[in-house]
């Protein structure tokens, strides 16, 4: 099988390790990749968000199957041109992923499905946000409807703050959704939709705020593990029944049936499971550490699911192995990000046993050595037997490498493998 992956981060490098190492998998194609997904693929210059040369491209390397990682693309349809020529596509429509390009879309579907989620208010004015922000009272939750890469989100008990980021959201013209507070922990569950069967991956966990003990703003993700010891019994099969299925049959009824990931952002509160978010896509950085675990080979998975035939296919394996991410954050991020820095030591991480080191912003400069590119620079993934093992693993690894001004947080998976439940979201840090 021929397969063309688009994306650059470290979840397409996770993609591609796993299709790597998929025996049925003889080619594999990447744009536009990165150096750590250039030693795994062929790396090709497109414009990624760009459908029709996407699906030339796909055509040119005689592609059995795309597979689309980031959330742009699929919004902008590039899953659309490549089905239209005839080609297999992992990756929702552009109607279908506005289920995460539109928050208030989301929420319409949910309605319509009996999905249980935050109550909205969508608004468009200062004066319906003002009396929505007056309804819910604090802690106040004031999102951007529309794609904000993780970082549109405000929660806060300060409603100037608030209502400050809510007529920021305004004045560029964008439209605000004002929701409910959701207290507890939250989880990350995938699922695998072929427009009408739905397969669950394993849930994890990740980490959006900047800096050890939920301190600083939100971020794409600075860090993820997976299993949850924590979570309750039953878990993946409620929120099949409850959450993923009847979202998939709901967009079946619209006549935009979703194939691809359903990625199921949730809160475990103390009134039962609520959906905070929908994703089109793999989260980044779960699946660095989902991935790792799973030992069901991905691309007959992926492809089953693009031709509609994923009920054919058994359940899926998994190692008992925990797995801890640990994101490597360049200088400045999330507010900025310094490119440029050297990096070093990445061979030497790989070489503690069950360690590997995953790329996203990362470049070769002209002298062919390894430098960042942007603001989350490398994942870095650890297995164990236990999560405490895992950790070791993951924090040996990112300890060998080097880059200057760096920051990663130190305390991922911890709770966790000490047998503690994590909080939930904590009010304050503005996105
Ligand atoms: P989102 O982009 O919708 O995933 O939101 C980003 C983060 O903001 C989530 O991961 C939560 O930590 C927090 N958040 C979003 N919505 C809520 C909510 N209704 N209640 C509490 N926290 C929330
Ligand atoms: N892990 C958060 C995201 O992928 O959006």
């Amino acid at each position: 099988m021929k397969i063309l992956l688009v994306g650059n981060g470290a979840r397409e490098h996770a993609l591609a390790r796993a299709l790597h190492l998929d025996p049925a998998v003889t080619e594999l194609h990447a744009a536009n990749g990165n150096p750590g997904i250039g030693r795994l693929a062929t790396l090709h210059t497109v414009d990624q968000n760009d459908g029709i040369a996407v699906a030339a491209l796909a055509a040119n390397v005689k592609a059995d199957l795309v597979v689309v990682g980031p959330e742009a693309p699929l919004v902008a349809g590039v899953a659309d041109a490549v089905r239209e020529i005839g080609i297999p596509v992992f990756g929702p429509s552009a109607e279908a992923a506005l289920l995460e390009g539109s928050k208030a879309f989301a929420k319409e579907v949910m309605e319509a499905a009996q999905v249980p989620t935050a109550a909205p208010r969508v608004c468009r004015d200062a004066a319906t946000l003002a009396a929505a922000l007056a309804e819910f009272g604090a802690p106040y939750v004031v999102k951007d409807d529309g794609l904000a890469a993780g970082k549109g989100v405000v929660v806060t008990n300060d409603l100037t703050e608030a209502t400050a980021h809510g007529a920021a959201i305004l004045d560029a013209g964008g439209t605000v959704v004002i929701e409910e507070f959701l207290d507890g922990p939250e989880v990350s569950l995938f699922c695998i939709c072929d427009g009408r069967t739905v397969k669950p991956l394993q849930p994890a966990q990740d980490f959006k705020r900047a800096y050890d003990g939920d301190a600083g703003l939100n971020t794409g993700g600075m860090g993820a593990y997976t299993p949850l010891p924590w979570a309750p019994e039953g878990l993946v099969d409620e929120v099949v029944r409850t959450v993923a299925q009847p979202t998939v049959d709901e967009m079946g009824r619209r006549g935009t049936p979703f194939v691809g990931v359903l990625y199921c952002g949730l809160a475990m509160t103390s009134r039962g499971v609520r959906v905070v978010e929908f994703n089109a896509r793999f989260g980044d950085p779960e699946t660095q550490s989902v991935l790792s675990r799973l030992e069901t080979p991905l691309a007959g998975v992926l492809l089953a699911a693009a031709e509609g035939r994923l009920h054919e296919l058994p359940d899926l394996e998994w190692s008992d192995d925990a797995s801890v991410t640990v994101v490597l954050a360049s200088h400045g991020y999330p507010e900025s990000a310094r490119s440029g820095d050297v990096i070093t030591g990445t061979d030497e991480a790989e070489a503690v046993e069950g360690a590997h080191v995953l790329h996203a912003g990362t470049a070769l400069n002209d002298a062919g050595e390894l430098v960042s590119a942007g603001g989350r620079v490398l994942s870095v993934v650890g297995r164990g037997a236990t999560l405490a093992a895992a950790r070791e693993v993951a924090y040996e690894a990112l300890g060998r490498i080097g880059l200057e001004g760096s920051h990663h947080r130190s305390d991922i998976a911890l709770a966790a493998s000490e047998g503690r439940t994590p909080t939930g979201a904590i009010p304050g840090g503005a996105a």
